[in-house]
């Protein structure tokens, strides 16, 4: 069976890209077939699975605006287990084009529709912000994974996302679908300051048995991975982000499967 989890807080750099690259590296690993789907115009995703931007015409995006299809955009990439649907610089007017579709929220569903069984898991990385884009990413999942960064105000905007994901658990239903909160992921954990740490106990008392086992450590050689195009799963696999993503992706099976 296929599942659908959307990676989602509107807040920015709080390492959503950074979870959907390496949680689809670190599940391909584990022999599962992925397609990622970048949905932010700033194609992070994208370059990280070292596909280069100048190197295809259309993006997802064009599947939103309708003047491509699904297997106009998807591209393999250097691992055989993962396929991606390519962001690009935003379609000029696109949020003004979806708003006039008739089947505006259900877009992505829809594209998916007879494809995502081809997946044993399809990972959306999200725009930072609760627009249609996001709706789109929402709806035509089964779940949604929240990364929180253990910073100062890392609990800023949940409740508005609590909110988007309540509303469209409330859409669902009238499919007989289902938005589970797969859990909240804590990311980029400092280990030598005790504020991180109070941030961790926060979110666990906010959140208790949503919270994922697994913590994302701060870690440079994250961050170094991106220069190089690859998942830091791929590029340091003995790294502390990198056992953690590993980690995080036996949670993610075992609470699925
Ligand atoms: N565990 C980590 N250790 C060190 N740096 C990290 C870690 N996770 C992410 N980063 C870095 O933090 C920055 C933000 O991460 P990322 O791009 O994944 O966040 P995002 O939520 O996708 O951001 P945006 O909202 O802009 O899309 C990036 O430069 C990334 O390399
Ligand atoms: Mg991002």
């Amino acid at each position: 069976m296929s599942l659908v989890i959307s990676i989602a807080n509107q807040k920015g750099g709080v390492g959503k890209t950074t979870t959907a690259i390496n949680l689809a590296s670190s599940l391909a690993d584990m022999g599962k077939k992925i397609l990622l789907i970048d949905l932010d115009y700033q194609a992070n995703a994208t370059t990280c699975m070292g596909i280069n931007r100048g190197s295809f015409e259309k993006s997802v995006f064009d599947c939103f605006t309708r003047e491509a299809q699904f297997s106009d955009v998807l591209l393999k990439t250097k691992s055989e287990q993962i396929d991606v649907l390519p962001a690009k610089t935003l379609v000029e007017g696109i949020e003004e084009k979806i708003i006039l579709d008739s089947n505006r929220d259900f877009i992505l569903h829809s594209m998916l529709q007879g494809e995502k069984e081809k997946y044993d898991y399809v990972l959306i990385d999200c725009p930072p912000s609760l627009g249609y884009i996001t709706t789109n990413a929402l709806m035509a999942s089964d779940g949604v994974i929240i990364p929180v960064q253990c910073e100062f105000l890392a609990m800023d905007g949940l409740t508005q996302l609590l909110n988007t994901v309540r509303l469209i658990q409330t859409k669902k239903k009238v499919n007989r679908e289902t938005l589970t909160i797969y859990g909240v992921l804590m990311t980029m954990l400092d280990v030598r300051v005790t504020s991180g740490y109070q941030v961790v106990n926060e979110i666990k008392t906010y959140f208790n048995e949503k919270v994922f086992q697994t913590i994302i450590p701060r870690n440079i050689t994250c961050s170094n991975a991106t220069f190089y195009g690859v998942p830091v799963t791929v590029f340091s696999p003995k790294s502390k982000s990198s056992i953690g993503y590993k980690k995080l992706a036996k949670e993610v099976i075992a609470r699925n499967e």
